[in-house]
């Protein structure tokens, strides 16, 4: 666990977070000209150069230049290591491969909420398996919100979507390949419990990046060997950048809640739940590794190039 990072915005100059292009490129945001404070998007009444004459742009400026230190104000706790890489790595794809109550879906929401303030004009898309799972999602957005020295004026809040002032918007998908069709030019797609997405919706997701150059981030506790999750965590591209957080590395997890789990949940499930493994699924009539065995790169397939 890091500790948390509020800079004195006194001092700003001479903090942990000078604003130099080298402190630009390693909180992993955009140029400088790219980025709008905060304040300047909220209350529209200040241009920059007047703004950069308060403490609250100052703040505001750090803000946009550093999702931890945003998060810092917005949740009342200090995040953990892997939130903290989460959140600032410049990686445009992302896998996280955590045990259950890591903080997931608290960092998506911190992360989607970033983007949307300080970059105008983002579209955000937090995907999850479920409507119920959607709505909790977003829900934790909305919550963050609250508590933001100014909360961002919206031109629109659904219970799945809301949009900004500056034109970003943050939208909540469950995991059905239609709902997802229709959005284009996402700069940042996070899938939530990736593990449990239907992988035609993963499908469906990843061509939109292809113009908007977006970040993709998977953050999923494993659901057996199967799936996109499974796939991109294995598949040794390098493009991905792969994280992984049992439940032994979080610091709000003791090891008497982890005995007593193993205990009366059993092994399999213990594993793929607090241990990041990918098991076998319970009902498989064949094991991942006897399939795999099977199969040979070196054979032509008997019906290669026969249309369905
Ligand atoms: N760094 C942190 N310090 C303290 N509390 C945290 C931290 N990160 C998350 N939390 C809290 O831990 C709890 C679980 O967080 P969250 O729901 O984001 O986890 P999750 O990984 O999505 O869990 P699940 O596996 O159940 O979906 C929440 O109460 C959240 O506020
Ligand atoms: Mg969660």
């Amino acid at each position: 666990m890091i500790p948390k990072v509020i800079p004195d915005i006194e001092n700003v100059t001479q903090t942990a977070y000078p604003i130099t292009p080298a402190t630009i490129e390693k909180s992993g945001t955009a140029p400088i000209e790219k980025i709008t404070p905060y304040k300047t998007i909220a209350q529209n009444k200040y241009s920059l150069t007047n703004t950069l004459k308060t403490q609250d742009a100052k703040r505001d400026l750090i803000f946009a230049l550093d999702p931890v230190s945003f998060a810092a104000h917005v949740v009342d706790f200090d995040l953990d290591t892997w939130q903290v890489r989460a959140l600032r790595s410049p990686a445009k794809r992302q896998i996280f491969n955590c045990t259950r109550q890591a903080g997931k879906s608290t960092t998506a929401a911190i992360k989607a909420l970033h983007r949307a303030i300080y970059f105008p004009r983002s579209l955000v898309l937090l995907v999850s398996p479920s409507l119920r799972q959607s709505s909790e999602l977003f829900r934790k957005v909305t919550d963050l919100t609250d508590h933001l020295p100014t909360s961002p004026r919206l031109t629109e809040d659904n219970r799945l979507s809301l949009t900004m002032q500056n034109g970003s918007r943050i939208v909540s998908l469950p995991g059905k390949e239609e709902t997802i069709r229709g959005y284009s030019g996402a700069s940042l797609i996070i899938e939530d419990e990736a593990s449990r997405v239907p992988d035609d919706l993963y499908r469906a997701v990843r061509p939109m990046l292809a113009v908007s150059r977006g970040q993709l981030i998977l953050m999923s506790t494993p659901f057996g060997k199967r799936g996109h999750f499974h796939d991109e965590w294995t598949n040794e591209e390098p493009a991905w950048e792969r994280i992984m957080i049992p439940a032994s590395a979080c610091p709000r997890i003791t090891p008497e809640f982890l005995e007593e789990e193993r205990r009366s949940m059993g092994d399999w499930w213990y594993r793929q739940e607090y241990e990041c493994q990918f098991v076998q699924t319970v009902d498989t009539v064949f094991d991942y590794e006897m399939v795999m065995s099977a199969v040979s790169d070196e054979v032509k397939p008997l019906f290669a190039g026969v249309e369905k």
